[in-house]
Parts: C-alpha cells; structure tokens; sequence
C-alpha cells in the first residue's frame, strides 16, 4: 500500500463514473463546486484523495492524475440510499441551509451514515503514511475526524465544511447533535467559510458539550481544537486565462448572435438546487416581463441548472416545478423564435462556462443559502473587461468578500425586481469600477491562498503550504476535460 504525507477525504472524488451514451465508462470532472476547487491545488501534488468515485458496488481500480493517486471507496445501493441521498442530503443539507426545504429525520438513516463514514476514515488511515496531514470534507463526513483520531493518533486531521454550519437553534433540532458534533471536534482544526459558523459551533459546543469555547479554539477531550474562517476559492488565473482566449471571446460573440443581439443577456449558472433560489428568480422575472419593466424583444435571459441529487424526491419535484415554470412564462411571454428563458440543463466544458460569463450583462446569483457560491466568483474573474453587473445574494458566503456586487435579499421579490433592473441599467462606469473592485479582490484570494491560509494554520511549520506553492509553478500536463 503506497502512503502519502498528505491525504484529502471527500465524498467524491474530482471525477466521476458517468455512463457514456454507448453503456461505456465515460470519465467526467465532478459536479460542484468542492471537487473542482481541490481539484486545481492537488493535482500537481503528490497527495492522495480518498473519495467515491459515483456509481455502485466495488470500486475499480483508478490511476494517478498527475502527482494525485485517487483511492475509491465503494458505495452499495443500500449506503447510496441511507448515507448520500438520506442522511447527508436530506437531513443535514436541508438543515444546515436554513430548512428553507423541510429536513427529513429517518432514523433508518444513521447507521448508514456511521458505517460509510467509517469506511472513508479507515481507507483514509490506511493511505496515511505516519505524522501525515489528513484534511476532511463537508457535511457528508462528519464522523470521520474523531473515527480517524481513533484509529490514528498520530495524525494531523483537518476538517473544512464547505456549507454553512446553522445557528444554534437550528442544529438543536438535529437528533444526533452530540455524535456529529464531537465527530467534527476530532480535528485539529475546523474550518468554515464564514466567521459566524465558528461562532455557532463555539455555542454549541458550550451547550451540548460543556466545553470551554470561544470563536477561535474550543477544549474538548483535554484538546485544543481550533476554529475559524477560511473562504474558499477558485482557480482565478484559469478561468482569467480562458475567458481572455481568442476562440472563447469569438464563442461569447456567436453565443450573443445566437441569443438574437439582444441589448441585454441575463445568466444563472446554478446546480439544480433548492438552494439556489431558481424559483423565486423565475417569478421575479416573470412578474418584470408582466410588468413591462422587461421586454423580450431586447432582454433574453439563459438560465444553466444542471441536474443534480435527481433521486431525491425534493430535487426531482423541484425539477419539475421548474421546468413547469419555465414553459409558462416562455407560453406567456414568448415569441416565435424568441423565448423569453433559455433553459439549459447540460453540464459544459469551462471554456463553455466562461464564454457564458463573458456573454452576459447581468449574472443572477440569488441562492436562499449557500456555503460559497463559486459560479459568481468565477463570473468576475472571467470579466477581464470589467464590464458586466453581478446580482448577488446576501446569503451566500460570497457576498462578504464582494460587497461591490449588486446585493440582494431574494426572499424580498420587490427588492429582487429592483436590483435586477438597477444591474440591467447601470453606468458602464460604475460597473467598471465595481468589477474591478471585485477582481482586485479575487487576484489576492484565490484558491491556492485558501489551501495555504488553511494548511499554514493546520500545520505551524508551514512545510505543507510551501510545497503547494513551489509545485503549482509546474506546468499542468494533467490530461483534464477542459
Ligand atoms: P455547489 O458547490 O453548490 O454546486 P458552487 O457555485 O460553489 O455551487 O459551484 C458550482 C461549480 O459547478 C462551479 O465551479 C461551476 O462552474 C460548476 N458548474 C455549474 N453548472 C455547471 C454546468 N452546467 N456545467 C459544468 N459546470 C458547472
Ligand atoms: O459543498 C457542497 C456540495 O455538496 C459539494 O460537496 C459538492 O461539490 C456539491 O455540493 C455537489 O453535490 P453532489 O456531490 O451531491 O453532486
């Protein structure tokens, strides 16, 4: 068994089992804003990623992806069922982003959750060579830092949860509060996208644990585990690099004259998500349409959600709803050849996605909740021209980093509409001046700052940050679906 000084634990791993129309194994990058973000610091390290690689029953065999060894860890229909769909994605998702969908509490559901996670800690120890930085991630594996110290002790255990982490009253209604807690807190360090995540645990952790706690350390266990903030990123330069490429920029000028030359182009890129506030979005538009405030003729607005937890029934309903939705404003407010929302449901290559960004006028990101939201932050570094508006919700994590975004309660339909149409007819100077601000911001913060600011903090002797630095100058030769 070849260990690694460094090891990543994720539920997926940065790529995925998709079934190519033939029947055949067709590799693709994973869905979400986790595995792509993690995927362009390691894959020039040497560092193993432990992670389920989709599908079911045992896992194949898997080879390195440049100096990243992938080791699966196999899922069967009952684990898929009980610890994906069931506890992760219907009791803590839910939970965790405001209940703004009902979390389901099946108590079936829990033993699952503990055997897979327990399967990711053991196959985590076992590539674990000794002394080595084991970093842990997400909801879906909460467990598994206290598991891995267990078995362990010799480890060095990170812990990043990508999603909000809920204000105290919320969590209290989870049935399982003190194991998940305590399984988090068997990290050294638990990181979070917003300060106010590492307060709500400091809280709970004074009142289900009786631990003495604040914002940025708590005692557990006759431990120091310490907290804080730490936003996540993305590759800025990447997508600085495509969006700036001759065939990207002629793709976004075919992609406008296909779109009919409208005088304004309105884009959402969203996983299909209850969280991502696709609804409320829709009737705002809708209702501007009905209002007069927008006319087909010279606004289009192309709307991305690709599919996603389709076996969950709150996402399939939630599919429907949509496309239901979708189909009655474009009956309405359609025209022959001109329909009033492009609905696209495909996953695209990122030269695709940025020839998007960089076609639109106005990007829509109005989750009700979200950890991050890397789609935004990826439409201002794609925007090298500084034009273009972004709506941004103040409910994702994003909205604290990029406070020159046109910001927006999405719950509040009036003030959705308003800000819509204040983005639609700003100054080109004043977007100029906001997009500028924003990438300014971006270029200090990318996703290798927020590796190295967390690794540095995990492990004080700094070697591991420095090592990500000197490999990223490397030229990237990794054979990735671009
Ligand atoms: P989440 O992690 O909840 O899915 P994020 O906005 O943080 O949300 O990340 C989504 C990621 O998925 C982004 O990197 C985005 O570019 C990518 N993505 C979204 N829609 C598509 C699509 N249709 N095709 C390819 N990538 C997509
Ligand atoms: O951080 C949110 C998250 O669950 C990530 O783990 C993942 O990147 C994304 O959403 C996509 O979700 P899934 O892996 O369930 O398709």
């Amino acid at each position: 068994m070849r260990q690694s000084s460094l090891v990543v634990v994720a539920n997926r791993l940065p790529l995925d089992d998709n079934a190519a129309p033939d029947g055949a194994c067709e590799w693709r990058r994973s869905p979400g804003g986790l595995a792509g973000a993690l995927r362009a610091i390691l894959e020039q390290t040497p560092a193993t990623w432990v992670g389920w690689a989709g599908g079911v029953g045992p896992a194949r065999q898997l080879s390195d992806i440049g100096g990243l060894r992938l080791r699966p860890v196999s899922l069967s229909e009952d684990d898929l069922r009980g610890y994906y769909e069931g506890f992760a994605n219907s009791t803590l998702w839910p939970l965790y982003h405001d209940a703004v969908q009902q979390p389901v509490f099946d108590r079936n559901w829990w033993e699952t959750y503990r055997t897979v996670n327990r399967r990711f800690a053991e196959a985590a120890s076992e590539v674990a060579e000794p002394g080595a930085v084991v970093w842990v991630q997400d909801y879906h594996l909460q467990l598994v830092p206290q598991m891995l110290r267990d078995l362990r002790p010799d480890l060095l255990i990170g812990f990043f949860m990508h999603v909000p982490f809920p204000p105290p009253e919320l969590y209290m209604q989870l049935p399982r509060r003190v194991e998940l807690l305590r399984g988090m807190l068997g990290a050294d360090l638990v990181g979070f996208q917003r300060e106010q995540a590492a307060h709500n645990v400091a809280q709970l952790a004074q009142k289900l644990l009786g631990a003495r706690a604040t914002d940025d350390a708590i005692e557990v266990d006759g431990r120091t585990v310490r907290t804080g903030a730490f936003p996540v990123s993305i590759d800025v330069a990447e997508m600085r690099a495509l969006a700036g490429r001759p065939d990207v920029l002629s793709q976004a000028r075919q992609l406008r004259q296909d779109l009919g030359q409208p005088k304004r182009v309105l884009l959402s890129v969203d996983r299909l998500d209850y969280t991502k506030g696709i609804e409320h979005r829709l009737t705002a538009y809708s209702e501007l349409l009905r209002d007069g405030h927008v006319k087909v003729r010279d606004t289009v607005m192309v709307q991305v959600a690709v599919p996603s937890r389709e076996r969950v029934e709150s996402y399939s309903d939630l599919r429907d709803r949509i496309e239901g939705e979708v189909g009655r404003i474009n009956g309405e407010f359609g025209r022959v050849g001109e329909p009033a929302i492009h609905y696209l449901n495909q996953p695209f290559a990122r030269s695709q996605l940025a020839a998007l960004y960089r076609a639109a006028d106005v990007m829509v990101v109005t989750p009700l909740r979200d950890g991050m939201n890397l789609v935004a932050k990826e439409f201002v570094a794609a925007r090298g021209d500084d034009a273009g508006a972004l709506v941004l919700s103040e409910f994702a994590g994003a909205a604290a980093e990029l406070p020159q975004a046109f910001l927006v309660n999405p719950h509040d339909l009036d003030g959705l509409k308003e800000t819509l149409l204040r983005a639609m007819c700003a100054d080109p100077a004043d977007l100029s001046g906001r997009m500028a601000a924003m990438r300014e911001h971006l270029a200090g913060h990318d996703i290798l700052s927020w590796a190295r600011a967390y690794l540095t903090a995990l492990d004080h002797t700094g070697s591991l940050a420095e090592r990500l630095a000197g490999e990223r100058t490397k030229a990237s030769s990794v054979p990735w679906h671009r």
